[in-house]
C-alpha cells in the first residue's frame, strides 16, 4: 500500500459548511476506494494522510491535487507500507487538533520539515490510535 502525507494552503473563502461537505465527500469516496486516513485544518492549511492500494491512492491524490478548495500541495512523507496507520477511518477529521497551528502554517509555506515538526507529525499520527479526540 501507499501512504502519503501532504500539506496545502486552503482557499481562504472556505466556510465550516464547506469543510463539513469536503470531509463527507472524502469519507464516501474513500470507503468506496479502500482508502483510509486523516485530515486536519488550522483555518488556513490542511494536512492529510491518505493510505491504501497504490493505484487508488495515486488516483485520489491526483483528484485532490486538482481540487480548487486548496492549492500548493506539498508531499512531506511518501512510503510503501504493509499496515495502515488509520485503519478503520475512511477519513478521520479532527477539528480539535489545534496545538500545532503555527507549525502547520510554517510547514505549508516552507515545504521542508524542521526538527519541531516531528512532534506535529507524531501527534497527528497518534490520532489514529486515540480516535481523533484532540
Ligand atoms: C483538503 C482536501 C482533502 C480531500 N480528501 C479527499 C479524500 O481523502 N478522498 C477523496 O476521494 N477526495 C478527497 N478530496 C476531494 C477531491 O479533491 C475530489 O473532489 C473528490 O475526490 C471527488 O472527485 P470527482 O468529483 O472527480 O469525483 C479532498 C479535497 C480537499 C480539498
Amino acid at each position: 500500500m501507499l501512504s502519503v502525507i501532504y500539506v496545502s494552503v486552503a482557499d481562504p473563502g472556505l466556510t465550516p459548511d464547506d469543510i463539513a461537505s469536503l470531509v463527507e465527500g472524502a469519507q464516501r469516496c474513500n470507503a468506496r476506494d479502500e482508502l483510509t486516513g486523516a485530515l486536519i485544518y488550522n483555518g488556513q492549511n490542511f494536512m492529510q494522510l491518505l493510505e491504501g492500494p497504490v493505484a487508488k491512492a495515486e488516483a485520489c491524490l491526483a483528484r485532490i491535487r486538482a481540487d480548487r478548495r486548496h492549492n500548493g500541495m506539498i508531499e512531506i512523507r511518501r512510503r510503501l507500507v504493509t499496515t495502515r496507520e488509520f485503519a478503520g477511518f475512511s477519513m478521520l477529521y479532527s477539528p480539535l487538533f489545534r496545538d500545532h497551528d503555527e507549525d502547520l502554517s510554517r510547514l505549508a509555506a516552507q515545504g521542508t520539515l524542521d526538527p519541531q515538526d516531528e512532534r506535529l507529525i507524531a501527534n497527528f499520527l497518534a490520532l489514529g490510535r486515540h480516535g481523533g479526540a484532540g
